[in-house]
């Protein structure tokens, strides 16, 4: 059977993953969503959306406009609840995308402005909006509806929801804020498969990016180098940054670093754990008595030298999707961990505030009297390291990047003056950039 897939951009530079398979003259077409989306359905009414949408999603995953009337009124079938509904309706979406989950909107949206108002949801969550419009020519529309038992809308409804979407089918493919638009035929409503394409956490390898503090220039150098698209920043074989945390303070650009990686974690093509300078910058954007030390007193000034729209989207955005990240990762089957100042086996999968610690500042066991932390090297001391996980971790300049017991610190100190390192894994490959200048003076007091 020969397969034909779509993946990229098509003429309006929007993704396009449907996949179509022939088999002689029979098409099966595969939709394909990113793992977080908003699906929008549009159609007629009695096209056959909500029946479609049940076959393929999870009841959870369904928002219907027909069951917020139902919930504010008792009656699905209730236009004088529509109001009331639709606050419902937007309300429940909105909430769904801020806690990441895929999400069908279950609606007629014919009416540009219904649209514009889901768009709106999906951009101020930061994710993905996708159309699946339903081709239903008009005669089987009001066939379908006609049959209904439980509730019909009647000959003239249907006729003028089928003149709405003609008008939707011609200004749906040149709508560029969308990420996709899959155009449903009666007969692939009935034969088309939906998948969601791998999210970041099961991406078929990874590239480890070390301490990036602020140096975006040398962040995009690195990209480009490990083979990502210069403007999407995604790469041709589907790997995946993972940051190792710390990506602001005392460099060039932090807001630039913070935007840059924010925005591909929330379209779930890069991971991150947050450092110690990531907490103390999250408890900042909070509101939180922190001390502007480290660098973060300048990050402050850069933040505060943004326009204030586009710092408060910054802060909101890191917020939302920065700072609940985990501390440590288990990725390509437990075949890799990273966190940001490292991590023992024995934390690997579990969570406490002692890890957390650990993640962020290493193995300190107290003080000394004139303040220096008391350090343990956990890698040197690592046992049977080979039998375990390789753990990439940062944290700690180094002046060259090395193995130690199947562990790595990818630190180049770049914003010293050293360089940005990255691994591939599986490769264990290093890939490294020079630092363009010496942005910070390297103090020999450590930070804990
Ligand atoms: N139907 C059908 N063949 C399909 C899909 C649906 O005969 N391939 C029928 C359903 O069984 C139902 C009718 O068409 O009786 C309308 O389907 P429904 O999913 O309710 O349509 P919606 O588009 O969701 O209509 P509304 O906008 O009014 O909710
Ligand atoms: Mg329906």
């Amino acid at each position: 059977m020969e397969s034909r897939p779509y993946n990229g951009r098509d003429s309006n530079g929007r993704d396009f993953t449907t996949t179509l398979r022939s088999n002689d003259t029979i098409y099966t077409m595969i939709l394909s969503f990113p793992p977080v989306c908003l699906i929008v359905l549009v159609g007629a009414s009695g096209s056959g959306k909500s029946t479609w949408a049940k076959k393929h999603f999870l009841a959870s995953q369904i928002v219907s406009s027909d069951q917020c009337r139902e919930m504010v009124v008792d009656d699905a079938a209730s236009q004088s609840a529509n109001e009331d509904a639709f606050a419902l309706f937007h309300q429940w979406i909105a909430l769904r995308l801020k806690n990441r989950r895929l999400t069908v909107a279950d609606s007629t949206a014919l009416k540009p402005g219904a649209r514009d108002r889901l768009i709106e949801l999906a951009h101020t969550a930061r994710v993905p909006l996708q159309i699946v419009a339903f081709d239903v020519p008009l005669d089987e529309a009001i066939r379908r509806d006609a049959q209904r038992t439980e509730r019909s809308v009647g000959e003239r409804v249907v006729t003028r929801h089928r003149a709405a979407l003609e008008q939707a089918l011609r200004e749906l493919p040149k709508d560029t804020r969308l990420s996709g638009v899959h155009l449903l035929t009666p007969e692939q409503m009935d034969t088309a498969t939906v998948q969601t394409t791998p999210g970041a956490l099961t991406a078929p390898a990874f590239d480890v990016i070390g301490d990036v503090h602020g140096c975006l220039g040398e962040l995009k150098t690195l990209l480009e180098k490990l083979g990502y698209d210069r403007t999407e920043s995604t790469h041709p074989e589907g790997r995946v940054p993972v940051f190792v945390g710390d990506l602001a303070d005392r460099g060039p650009d932090s807001p630039g670093v913070l935007r840059f990686v924010c925005d591909l974690v929330a379209r779930d093509k890069a991971l991150f754990v947050p450092g110690n300078h990531d907490d103390k910058l999250f408890r900042m954007l909070q509101g939180g008595k922190v001390q502007r030390t480290h660098g973060l007193d300048l990050t402050e000034e850069q933040l505060l030298g943004m326009p204030e729209k586009e710092r408060e989207r910054l802060t909101l955005d890191v917020l939302a999707y920065l700072a609940p990240q985990p501390v440590h990762l288990v990725l390509a089957d437990g075949k890799l961990a990273v966190a940001h100042a490292g991590i023992r086996d024995d934390m690997l999968g579990q969570s406490s505030d002692f890890i957390t610690r650990f993640t962020r500042f290493g193995d300190v066991r107290g003080f000394a009297p004139d303040g220096m932390p008391i350090r343990h090297d956990w890698a040197a001391e690592r046992e049977n390291g080979d039998d375990g996980p390789l753990i990439c971790y940062g944290h700690t300049p180094q002046d060259e990047i090395v193995f130690v017991n199947n562990t790595v610190n990818l630190d180049g100190g770049c914003v010293f003056g050293g360089f940005l390192a990255a691994l591939r894994f599986p490769e264990r490959e290093r890939v490294t950039v020079p630092a363009e200048r010496v942005y910070a003076q390297k103090r020999v007091h450590s930070e804990a």
